[in-house]
């Protein structure tokens, strides 16, 4: 039987209760199906490991995941720990230590999913973000001159390499061919003079090797007023590390909210683990009630699924977290439920197997 190694890092907030029903849909998937199974090792990282060891995670940390399959993480961050601190000690850690350089964050308005916008069929919103996770404006990369002084300057540098640049991008014209969808950049050059010129000439040239493909490049502020004014526009989206984190809240807002927006962070080469998590954060406004909406998590379990070569799985977990939107009697309250985390989770499990 094949086992897939997972390590669990649940993290902060909601993460915690989030990621235990994400766990529990795989378990299921792994046992209705018989030929894997799951062996998953959690982590305790996070914030109130750094109160106690003053780390965010291991100094060997990297090192202790390198060994894994996959990375299952529910969200990091806490009020009495600067974010800073926080999210580059785990999060982007890992996202830029294992060079996972694609982010897939699928914008799609599943079955009985609630949408804000008025007038628009859910066929109108089926679109896959495709975000540079390893550069760009996520770098690090600065300096801090004259702290405190009258002539204080700060420096945030963004970092646009040929390598990372063009690997994205063929990412995404590869997707786009392989689907027969659109694509669109989304770009900034008329205020990035750099970077984002740089961006479009390499989107230019990367495209001449993909003529089926029908492109278009939309600056970011547009891009965010036809997210909700005509999203039919979007199919394949390829865009920069901080307009897709920023888009895809968006998105999320615009196909069922946060609570199921899900996101892969993915190493295509395969030559370290890849990581699967809800694109929320730790929601400290909602922690410890019980109330998360766990469905992000196992979307990204589905994710996980695909990733793994089980695709039939990972649309049945979609087909499941969809029958229970369109039942609509076990949801959470951020989609006008009364449901529980854990209920949500299990009901979930229950569809599976009825499916099966
Ligand atoms: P957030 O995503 O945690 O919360 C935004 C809003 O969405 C809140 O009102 C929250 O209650 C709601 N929400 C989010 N997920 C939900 C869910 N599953 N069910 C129901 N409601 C949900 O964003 P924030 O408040 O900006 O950030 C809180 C902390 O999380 C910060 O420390 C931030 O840096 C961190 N963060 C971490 C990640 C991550 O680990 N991937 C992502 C985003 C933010
Ligand atoms: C996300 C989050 C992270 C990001 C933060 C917490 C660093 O917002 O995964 O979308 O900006 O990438
Ligand atoms: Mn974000």
């Amino acid at each position: 039987m094949k086992i897939y190694k997972i390590a669990v890092i649940p993290g902060d907030g909601i993460g915690t209760e989030v990621v235990t029903e994400g766990v529990k849909v795989l378990e299921r998937v792994a046992e209705l199906d018989g030929r894997f199974r799951f062996e998953f090792t959690w982590f305790p990282w996070g914030c109130e490991y750094y109160h106690k060891h003053g780390v965010m995670m291991d100094e060997d940390g990297i090192d202790r995941l390198r060994e894994f399959d996959a990375i299952f993480l529910g969200a990091v961050g806490s009020p009495d720990v600067p974010d800073h601190i926080s999210l580059r000690g785990l999060l982007l850690r890992i996202r830029q230590g294992f060079d996972q350089y694609v982010n897939l964050r699928p914008v799609k308005l599943l079955k009985g999913a609630p949408c804000p916008l008025a007038g628009v069929a859910r066929e109108d919103i089926d679109m896959m973000v495709i975000r540079e996770n390893s550069e760009g404006e996520y770098s690090g990369m600065g300096d801090w001159l004259f702290r405190g002084k009258e002539n204080e300057v700060v420096l945030q540098t963004g970092v646009f390499s040929r390598k990372g640049v063009e690997r994205i991008i063929r990412y995404a014209y590869e997707m786009a061919h392989r689907e027969n969808k659109t694509l669109t950049s989304v770009s900034k050059s008329n205020a990035l003079n750099y970077s984002m010129v740089f961006w479009d000439q390499v989107f230019a040239e990367v495209g001449k090797e993909y003529p089926d493909v029908k492109t278009q490049v939309v600056n970011v502020d547009a891009a965010a007023l036809f997210f909700v004014k005509q999203p039919q526009k979007f199919q394949v989206v390829v865009t920069s590390n901080l307009f897709g984190d920023i888009l895809t809240d968006l998105g999320a807002a615009i196909a069922g909210g946060m609570g199921l927006a899900a996101g892969a962070n993915l190493n295509p080469e395969r030559k370290f683990p890849s990581m699967f998590e809800p694109i929320h954060g730790s929601a400290p406004d909602i922690m410890g009630k019980g109330i998360a909406n766990p469905l992000a998590s196992v979307w990204s379990a589905s994710q996980m699924l695909d990733f793994f070569g089980y695709e039939e799985w990972g649309a049945k977990v979609l087909g499941a977290v969809e029958d229970l939107m369109v039942d609509g009697s076990v949801l959470s309250p951020d989609m006008g439920g009364t449901a529980t985390t854990r209920e949500v989770g299990d009901a979930v499990v229950r569809r599976l197997e009825a499916m099966a």
